[in-house]
């Protein structure tokens, strides 16, 4: 079973990248022949950004992976633009993607219309670049949250398209989306995904967060006017720290649901919170020892990269020999 999946250097990862991606990163590392984890950064200068500020947070990324509990010997962890493969195959695999996909996809729609300045090509053809990262490792299993189902239902039309056109070549992935968390919305506006990009501050817990701060941003989560413990229609706060809730303490939904039946809303957020605080509390503590270190994390990228190339290096002589690219 080949895991791959890829997250963006953009800055503090947040609760909501913990809960319905890193998770499953860190659980598929064992499942995983061989678990591979990239770091985007050729993702991230789609939109505007800061050459400085990018090299930085491949390593806040990198750092923040490790100590969630990604293991460099039990993994493949690496940044995107060390393998130069990536960009040779979205090149080939954009000739076998619709233009017309692109154009639906919701990430493109919302990102472009928050672009103040360029809406570049770069963000449009994004989608491709995330169909080579995973076809490049032939991956069976793809771990993401919620907003990645368009991403991955792309590369997988790109590659059966690529299989009809040139002859099998490339496995079709499948993702993996867990069952609960997979969507950790804003606790300011709980009809929204949390996000690194959305206004406030005060709607969303970063992973290296400090307990004062997550204790009051909890506090203050938007609920309803309602005063039941339960998941439901008009109900989105609540049912967004019932997920949180089930999460970070390892048990379902409807456990919580039993367990906070006639209390009120002040004791739940308190539990709440006790609950994010305990279980970011021993990333946060390794997170601080790792950071400082940047040339540990850069060693480990480099290492993590060698590994890669071998494994991508491999799939494009297969591409570019069905394609009919290059000396034979
Ligand atoms: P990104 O930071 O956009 O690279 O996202 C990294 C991973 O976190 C992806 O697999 C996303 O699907 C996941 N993710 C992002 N935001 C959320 C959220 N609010 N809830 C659950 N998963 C999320
Ligand atoms: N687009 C993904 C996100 O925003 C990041 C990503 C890039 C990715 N390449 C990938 C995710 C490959 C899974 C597989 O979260």
């Amino acid at each position: 079973m080949r895991i791959f999946s890829g997250i963006q250097p953009t800055g503090r990862k947040h609760l909501g990248n913990h809960i319905g991606a890193i998770r499953g990163y860190v659980e598929g590392q064992d499942r995983g022949d061989p678990a591979i984890y990239c770091i985007v950064d050729l993702h991230a200068i789609t939109v505007s950004y800061e050459p400085a500020e990018l090299r930085r947070y491949v390593y806040d990324t990198a750092a923040m992976l490790i100590a969630s509990g990604l293991d460099p010997d039990r993994c493949i962890l690496f940044r995107q633009s060390d393998v130069r493969e990536h960009t040779e195959l979205c090149w080939l695999l954009a000739s076998v993607t619709a233009h017309g996909d692109l154009n639906r996809m919701h990430q493109f729609k919302e990102k472009s219309a928050r672009q103040r300045e360029l809406v570049s090509a770069g963000l449009f053809l994004y989608p491709v670049l995330q169909a080579a990262d995973v076809l490049a490792y032939r991956a069976d299993e793809v771990p993401v949250g919620d907003d990645q189902r368009q991403h991955l239902e792309l590369t997988r039309d790109v590659a059966i398209r690529f299989n009809a056109t040139y002859g099998d070549v490339l496995t079709v992935p499948e993702h993996r989306i867990p069952a609960v968390g997979a969507r950790i919305m804003d606790l300011q506006d709980p009809t929204a995904k949390m996000s690194t990009t959305s206004s406030e501050e005060r709607g969303r817990i970063y992973v290296d967060e400090d307990e004062k701060a997550i204790v009051k941003k909890i506090k203050s989560a938007v609920t309803d006017s309602g005063a039941e413990v339960r998941r439901g229609p008009g109900k989105d706060g609540i049912s967004n720290l019932i997920e949180i809730y089930a999460v970070t303490r390892g048990v379902t939904p409807e456990d919580v649901e039993r367990e906070f039946d006639g209390q009120r809303y002040g004791d739940f957020k308190a539990a709440v919170a006790e609950a994010v605080a305990d279980y970011l509390r021993p990333v946060r503590e390794r997170y601080a020892e790792l950071r400082p270190d940047d040339a540990a994390l850069e060693a480990t990228l480099a290492a993590g990269a060698a590994r890669a190339r071998d494994l991508a290096a491999a799939t494009l002589a297969d591409v570019r020999h069905a394609m009919g690219v290059g000396a034979p």
